[in-house]
C-alpha cells in the first residue's frame, strides 16, 4: 500500500507497469486535459477533499510536482524562501524533462529577476519596484483610455467583435510597451507587440522562440537608446538606477515586466468582462456602473483569478508541509486560485470580496512587486469601463457555456470572448 505521506514513492516496476519514480498509480492528479481546462475550481475542490492542502500532481508529460492548495500552507511556502526557493535549477526532475517540454520556456532557468534569489533578487526586484513607482497613475489611465478609444473605433461600426484579440490583448500590450518607453503606435511598436504575442501564445505556423529572440533584440536596442537619451519611462529609470544593472540584466527583467504585466492583466479584464456579461447580479448596473465594475474586478481576484497557478518554488531541503514529506529539489506549484477559495478562510461558505487578503498577487519576497498590482488595477479598470461606456448594450454572442478556456496551467482566461452590440456610426 502507498504511504499517504509519500504518494510518489510506491514504485516497484511491474512487467509492463510504470517505471520507478512514476507517480501515476499513487493518485496524483494530472493538471492537464479538458476537465482541468474548463472547470479547474471543481478539480481543486475534489483534490482538497481527497488529498488535503498539499496534493501530488502531474505536470505535462507526467512530471511529478506538489500543488499547494491551502491558504495557510501557501502563505507559509511563499514567506519561507530559505525552505522554498525560486531558482528552478534546484529541481530533482531535470533528467526526466525533454528538451521540447511545453512548460520549459517558463520553468527553465533564465538569468532574470524571476529566478534570482537572496541579495541578487533584492537588487533586481528593487530596481523594478523603483522604476514602476515612477509611473504616474493618472497619465497611465489617460493613455489606456486613448488606446481603448482607438481600438473601439476600429470595430464600433460593425456591431460585433471578438474582444480578446481585437481589444483586450492589444490594449494591454500597447499600454505596457508604452509604459516601458516605446511609442504606442508605429511599425516598430506593432512588430514588438506582435512578437510578444507570438512568444507567449503562438498561432499555427508561428515560431515562439524566434518571436522571443526578436523581442530580446528590440529591447536590447531600446535599452541602448535610453542610455543615450533617457525619458520619463520604466526602461530609462532602470537604466539610470544606482544599482547599476547591466544592459543584459535590464533586457531580461524588461521581458519579465512586460510579459508578467500583460498576460495576467489581460486575463483579469477578460474574466471581469465575462462576469459582468453573464452574472445577473451585475446585469442591472452594467452600463456605466462604476461601482459594479470595481466589485467585479475584486470578485474576480478572489474567485476566478487570472494567474491560477504559478510554477513555482523548489524545496531547499527535506521538509514537512500539510502532512506531506517534501523532498529536497521537489517542485511546488503555487495554487493561488485554490488557496483563495480555501474553506478554512471562508468557514461559512461565503467567499467574499470584502478585503484584499487574497493571494492573487502571491506573497512574500517574490510576490508581484508592490506598484504592479496598482498599475494593473488602473489599466484593467480603464479597459473595462471604457468599453462599457462606449458600447453600453454589449452582450455575449454565444451562450456562456460555449465559452472556451485557455488550456493553460498558469492562466485562467478565455480563448475568445465574442460579443455584439448596436453599431455606432462615427
Ligand atoms: C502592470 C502589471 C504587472 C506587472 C508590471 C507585473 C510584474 C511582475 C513581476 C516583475 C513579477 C516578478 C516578481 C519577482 O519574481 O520578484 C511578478 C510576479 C507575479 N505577478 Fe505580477 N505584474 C503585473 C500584474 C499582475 C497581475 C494583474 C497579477 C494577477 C492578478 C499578477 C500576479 C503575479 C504573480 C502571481 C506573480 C508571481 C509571484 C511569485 O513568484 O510568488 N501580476 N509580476
Amino acid at each position: 500500500m502507498t504511504d499517504p505521506a509519500d504518494p510518489f514513492a510506491q514504485q516497484t516496476r511491474t512487467a509492463d507497469g510504470p517505471p520507478p519514480g512514476c507517480p501515476a498509480h499513487a493518485g496524483a492528479v494530472s493538471l492537464t486535459g479538458l476537465d482541468f481546462q474548463q472547470t479547474p475550481s471543481e478539480l481543486y475542490r475534489t483534490m482538497r477533499r481527497e488529498h488535503g492542502p498539499v496534493a501530488p500532481v502531474l505536470l505535462d508529460g507526467g512530471i511529478p510536482a506538489w500543488l499547494v492548495l491551502g491558504y495557510t500552507e501557501l502563505s507559509y511556502v511563499t514567506s519561507h524562501d530559505e525552505l522554498f526557493a525560486r531558482d528552478s535549477r534546484r529541481w530533482n526532475q531535470w533528467e526526466n524533462i525533454p528538451s521540447d517540454w511545453p512548460l520549459l520556456p517558463y520553468v527553465g532557468y533564465q538569468p532574470s529577476v524571476l529566478f534570482a534569489e537572496g541579495d541578487e533578487h533584492r537588487r533586481r526586484a528593487g530596481v523594478i519596484t523603483d522604476a514602476l513607482e515612477g509611473v504616474d497613475q493618472f497619465e497611465l489611465a489617460n493613455e489606456c483610455l486613448l488606446i481603448a478609444d482607438d481600438l473601439i473605433r476600429g470595430f464600433a461600426g460593425s456591431g460585433q467583435v471578438e474582444l480578446m484579440s481585437d481589444y483586450v490583448h492589444p490594449l494591454l500590450m500597447r499600454a505596457v510597451v508604452q509604459m516601458c518607453g516605446m511609442p504606442a503606435t508605429g511599425d516598430d511598436t506593432r512588430q514588438l507587440v506582435d512578437d510578444l504575442r507570438i512568444s507567449l501564445d503562438a498561432a499555427e505556423g508561428e515560431d515562439p522562440v524566434a518571436g522571443y529572440n526578436r523581442v530580446g533584440e528590440r529591447l536590447r536596442q531600446l535599452v541602448k537608446e535610453k542610455r543615450m537619451a533617457p525619458g520619463p519611462d520604466v526602461t530609462s529609470r532602470m537604466v539610470m538606477h544606482p544599482a547599476g544593472l547591466s544592459d543584459e540584466e535590464i533586457v531580461q527583467d524588461l521581458i519579465s515586466v512586460i510579459s508578467a504585466g500583460e498576460q495576467p492583466t489581460s486575463n483579469w479584464v477578460c474574466n471581469t468582462l465575462r462576469l459582468l456579461l453573464t452574472d445577473e447580479r451585475f446585469a442591472v448596473n452594467v452600463s456605466g456602473g462604476r461601482l459594479s465594475v470595481g466589485e467585479a474586478l475584486n470578485e474576480v481576484l478572489w474567485l476566478d483569478t487570472p494567474t491560477q497557478n504559478f510554477i513555482g518554488r523548489w524545496a531547499v531541503r527535506d521538509v514537512q508541509l500539510g502532512g506531506r514529506q517534501i523532498r529536497e529539489g521537489d517542485c511546488l506549484v503555487l495554487g493561488l486560485a485554490a488557496a483563495n477559495t480555501d474553506p478554512q478562510i471562508w468557514p461559512e461558505g461565503h467567499v467574499g470580496a470584502e478585503n484584499a487578503a487574497h493571494l492573487s498577487f502571491s506573497n512574500g519576497e517574490h510576490r508581484c512587486p508592490y506598484p504592479a498590482p496598482l498599475l494593473a488595477d488602473v489599466m484593467a479598470r480603464t479597459a473595462v469601463e471604457t468599453l462599457l461606456e462606449r458600447l453600453p448594450d454589449l452582450v455575449l454572442s454565444v451562450e456562456p457555456e460555449e465559452l472556451v478556456w485557455r488550456p493553460s496551467i498558469w492562466m485562467r482566461g478565455l480563448m475568445e470572448l465574442p460579443v455584439q452590440f448596436t453599431p455606432v456610426v462615427q
